[in-house]
Formats: structure tokens, sequence, C-alpha cells
């Protein structure tokens, strides 16, 4: 717990940091924990029966929150060679994760009830309306366009088109994998990719290269445009689906903080989970500000949100509102903070 005097410094440093406009201090409700050991809830959905939150976590499986005194439950894995005895209750970044899966950006078609996956190792995934085994949709290996084929190396961020069922996911990097996210984080890496799939063909297309690690992705209310963070790069791009400027990008909102996952919320915002890095890269390691950006369709921020009192210096990954409270979700946190910035 920081002390009140350490709570003004940090906020004050926070709106250094931010320096558009002054920060909200959010109230925290609550923390969901997962069952001991894992960690690493990244993404965080509801089901259409406002079921939830589900959420990935270190050891390969998607977990959903039941009844208060039920807590966090298996719902699916995503790896199609996951072995239980060997993956059950797996810390992140461990040797044999790639076997196991890492799940990262989740949504559901909530026509379908189909959960769509990110996995980190595994691909693009879907879990059906029961939950339980993954069917693989994408690996990387594309036949059909001749010497294009692409390896998987680290999928990340996921989004659904509610209007045509196109799924948008992001590919962090081309050159490390998840295990190696460290090395990333100090990179000039700018090998990312912004794919989607078309269910209705299974065709893969690539639809923006060259990112400075693609992390999150988020297709906008109308589905006319996807936006897709540079985490690398303090910057989120939009890429237009639909329109006069349709297939050309464009530079969203430039940033001080570095953006990780963004969701829509339901006035057709963007929460955006953004890190400050405070000091010199590693060694030791900088010091973290986990915070979170609401930021209108035209890209202006609206809302700074500091999560230092429900995350520490955790790096945040995501922030998910549902009916008017935020989820925040991590890579390392054993727990899901909620809290309400209204
Ligand atoms: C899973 O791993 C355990 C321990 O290595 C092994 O005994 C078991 O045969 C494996 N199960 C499958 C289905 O591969
Ligand atoms: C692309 O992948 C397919 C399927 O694995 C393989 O048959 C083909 O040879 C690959 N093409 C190139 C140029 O690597
Ligand atoms: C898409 O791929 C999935 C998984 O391989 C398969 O079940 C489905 O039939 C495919 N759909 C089409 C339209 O090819
Ligand atoms: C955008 O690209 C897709 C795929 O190449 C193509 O089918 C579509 O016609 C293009 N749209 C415009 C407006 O250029």
């Amino acid at each position: 717990m920081l002390s009140s005097i350490a709570m003004v410094l940090t906020l004050s440093a926070i709106s250094v940091i931010f320096f558009l406009c002054s920060p909200t201090v959010a109230i925290l409700l609550g923390r969901l924990t997962l069952p001991s050991p894992l960690v690493g809830p990244e993404s965080i959905e509801f089901d259409r029966n406002e079921g939830g939150p589900y959420v990935g976590v270190s050891d390969g499986r998607i977990l959903k929150f039941g009844a208060p005194n039920e807590g966090f439950k298996e719902y699916a894995f995503t790896s199609p060679n996951r072995n239980k005895t060997i993956c059950d209750g797996l810390a992140d970044f461990s040797e044999v994760q790639a076997r196991c899966g890492r799940p990262l950006g989740l949504r559901f078609n909530h026509v379908t009830d189909e959960l769509y996956v990110a996995d980190a190792y595994s691909g693009l995934i879907k879990i059906g309306p029961n939950g339980g085994a993954p069917t693989q949709l994408f690996n990387g290996i594309q036949p059909q366009q001749g010497n294009d084929n692409t390896t998987i190396q680290f999928l990340d961020g996921l989004d659904i088109d509610i209007n045509t069922g196109i799924v948008y996911f992001t590919q962090a990097s081309a050159n490390y994998r998840f295990k190696d996210i460290q090395t990333l984080e100090s990179s000039r890496d700018q090998s990312g990719t912004l794919f989607s799939l078309d269910p209705r063909t299974n065709e893969t297309r690539v639809l923006m290269r060259g990112l400075a690690w693609a992390s999150g992705v988020a297709v906008s209310r109308d589905g006319s445009f996807v936006l897709v963070s540079e985490y690398l790069a303090n910057r989120i791009q939009r890429f237009w689906v639909r329109g006069p400027r349709a297939n050309s990008s464009e530079l969203f909102v430039q940033l001080t903080v570095r953006p990780n996952n963004i969701r829509i919320n339901p006035r057709g915002e963007f929460w955006v989970a953004v890190n400050g890095v405070l000091g010199p890269n590693p060694p030791p390691r900088p010091a973290i500000l986990p915070g979170a950006l609401r930021i209108s369709e035209n890209g202006i921020v609206l809302q700074i949100v500091p999560l230092v009192r429900e995350l520490g210096d955790e790096e945040i990954s995501e922030v998910h509102e549902h009916n008017r409270v935020l989820y925040a979700g991590s890579l390392h946190a054993s727990y899901l903070p909620i809290s309400t910035p209204f």
C-alpha cells in the first residue's frame, strides 16, 4: 500500500507524464483473485448473458468467474497439444508454455457465442459456445498466398466487428516470441502486423506491417475503422476498413506513454491501457505507472485514470468497461482489480 504522500507524488508524476489533462482518481471497489499460483489475466471478456469475466492466464487456460463464492473456474484451453499434468498451474514465461498455450486477446462473437482468442503461441483460436477444446483458425501458414508464408511468433491483440463477424488481430513481432517479451520491450523492433480473418471464408489478410510491437486492436462502433496500438512507438494508428480512405492508415493519436490493449465502451469511445515509464531502461528496471486513457472516436483524450492503487507498479495490459465499472488486466498480477472512475 502506498502512503498518501507517495500517492500524491505518484499522481503528480503521472500528470507530468500524461500532461494532457488532470487525472481522475478512480475508486477501488474490489479484486477478483485467480486460483493460486496462476497469474496474468491479460485480456478480459464477458459473454452475451453478462457471465464472466473470462480471462486467459499463464498456464494456457481461459477461466470464467462464476458466483463470488465460486471464484474462477476452467472454461477452455487454447493449445491443441495441451497436457493437463504438465501444464496446469504453470507460471508465465516457462519453457513449456509454447506447448501449453498462452491466451492473450479474447473476444466473444455475441451472435454465435464463440470465443475468439489470440494465443501468443498457438495462433488464432476459436472456442465453441460450451467452452472446452480449441479449433485453430490461423497458425501462420498461408499456402494460398504463395511465398507469403508467415510463421506465427507472437499473437497479441484481438477484436471482432459485431456486424460482419470479421476478426482483427495482431502479431506483436515476427522476430520475438512471447517468452522474449523483456528483450522485445527494450528493442527497436518494427516487425508487428495487423491481420483480419473473415470467418465466412477463413481468408486471412495482412492489413498493416512494420508495426513497433502491435499490441492492441479495436474496431470502431460503425466498423469503418480499426485502431492498432504500437507499444514501442507510443502511438495508435487507424486503419480504414470502409469509406473513401479504405485500405489506408493514418496516425490516430501520438502519446507519451506506452499503449497496450484497446477496448471500445458502450458509448463508442475507447479505453486504452497505458504504461508510463519513469527513468532509464534496465538495469534494473524503470518505474512503471499503469493507467487508462479514455479516447474519443476522433482521437481526443477525454480522461486520464492512474491505476497505481489498483496495480502498484505492474504493467497494465487492458481496461474493460462493463456496467460503468473498469476491470484492469495485467501480465503479472494474480488478481483483477475493479474500480470506478465515474
Ligand atoms: C501428460 O504428461 C504426463 C507427464 O509427463 C504423462 O505421463 C502423460 O502420458 C501425458 N499425457 C498425454 C496425453 O500425453
Ligand atoms: C508455405 O507453406 C506451405 C504449407 O506448409 C508449404 O507447402 C509451402 O512450401 C510454403 N511456401 C514457402 C514459399 O515457404
Ligand atoms: C474454417 O476453418 C474451420 C477450422 O478449420 C473449419 O471448421 C470451417 O469449416 C472453415 N470454414 C470455411 C468457410 O472454410
Ligand atoms: C481494399 O482491399 C481489398 C483486398 O485487397 C479489396 O478487395 C478492396 O476492393 C479494397 N478496397 C478499396 C476501396 O480499395
